[in-house]
């Protein structure tokens, strides 16, 4: 059988671990598969996902800032088309099917350290195709979701298709905001290298009850979290679990095996300790 192979397109994508973290778990599972990172401008998305097609690409994620604009060039599911972005793509029907598994991904990392969401506010940075898809989850568990966007027309799109969800912009009117919440999550790429040393929200605006989520895993401490902890902040969240369990869902999706978790968080933790 012919090497199986996966990728991931992005603009920047030099930083993903994501190539890292799915081979490891190919190479624990004994699959004779590789995992690439493929540098894709969005005016070149519609031929990179055609080209894969036609090279016989097994699978691939999309990630910053092609999220959305993927949705045009594939078949959704029904959650991918109600979120309004994909991070998966998986070919292995001849026809590329559109998934989205950052939602649950970030849920998945989320509950894990605070448990039930029903009732909680929530105040996510951005309004991006990450920022939908936890929008939309954090909506069906029933917590109070506010969108803080530069470009609050675009959040105010995101809400509009939802009830308990409302947009402001990142403004005074988010430092007000930050003082009702109870859980603060950055779905931009500010913090991301190469914007590593810029937050959103600094030490002053936050408080030690609030629940301080990144979803950038590369810096694993982003300047985000460096504020929270200055701020005395409790729960602080990386973005690695996210990252591992969105690659889990995709990995099931792609190959219908069960992949294994701790390899691929390790390699994450590995390559983050190595370095650039
Ligand atoms: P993804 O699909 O991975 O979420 P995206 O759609 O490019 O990526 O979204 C990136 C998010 O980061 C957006 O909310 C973007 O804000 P705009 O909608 O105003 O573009 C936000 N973002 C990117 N650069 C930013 C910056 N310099 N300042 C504030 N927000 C920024």
């Amino acid at each position: 059988m012919v090497k199986q192979v996966y990728g991931i397109l992005g603009d920047p994508v030099a930083h993903s671990l994501s190539p890292v973290m799915q081979n490891a778990a190919f190479t624990r599972l004994g699959m004779d598969a590789l995992y690439l990172a493929f540098r894709v401008p969005r005016e070149e998305l519609e031929g990179a996902i055609r080209g894969a097609k036609s090279l016989g690409i097994a699978g691939l994620n999309v990630t910053i800032p092609l999220k959305e604009d993927a949705l045009l060039f594939v078949e959704p599911d029904k959650l991918a088309r109600q979120i309004g972005a994909i991070n998966t793509v998986d070919f292995s029907t001849g026809t590329p099917m559109g998934y989205n598994t950052d939602g649950l991904g970030a849920i998945q990392a989320l509950q894990e350290r605070v448990g039930d969401l029903t009732g909680k506010r929530v105040l996510i940075l951005g309004a991006g195709g990450a920022a939908r898809a936890i929008t939309f989850y954090l909506d069906r568990e029933g917590a109070f979701v506010t969108l803080a966007n530069r470009t609050v027309a675009r959040a105010a799109q995101v809400a509009a298709r939802l009830t308990n969800v409302h947009a402001i912009g990142l403004g005074a009117e988010l430092k007000a905001h930050l003082t009702t919440t109870d859980v603060l999550i950055n779905t931009t790429s500010i913090g991301m290298h190469p914007r590593a040393e810029e937050t959103l929200v600094t030490a002053d605006m936050l408080r030690p009850e609030l629940v301080v989520f990144d979803i950038v895993y590369n810096p694993i401490e982003t300047k985000l979290l460096a504020e929270a902890r200055r701020a005395g902040v409790h729960t602080c969240i990386n973005g690695v679990k996210m990252l591992v369990y969105q690659g889990a869902a995709a990995f099931r999706i792609w190959t219908k095996r069960e992949p294994p978790l701790d390899v691929m968080e390790q390699a994450v933790l590995d390559a983050l300790q190595r370095g650039p």
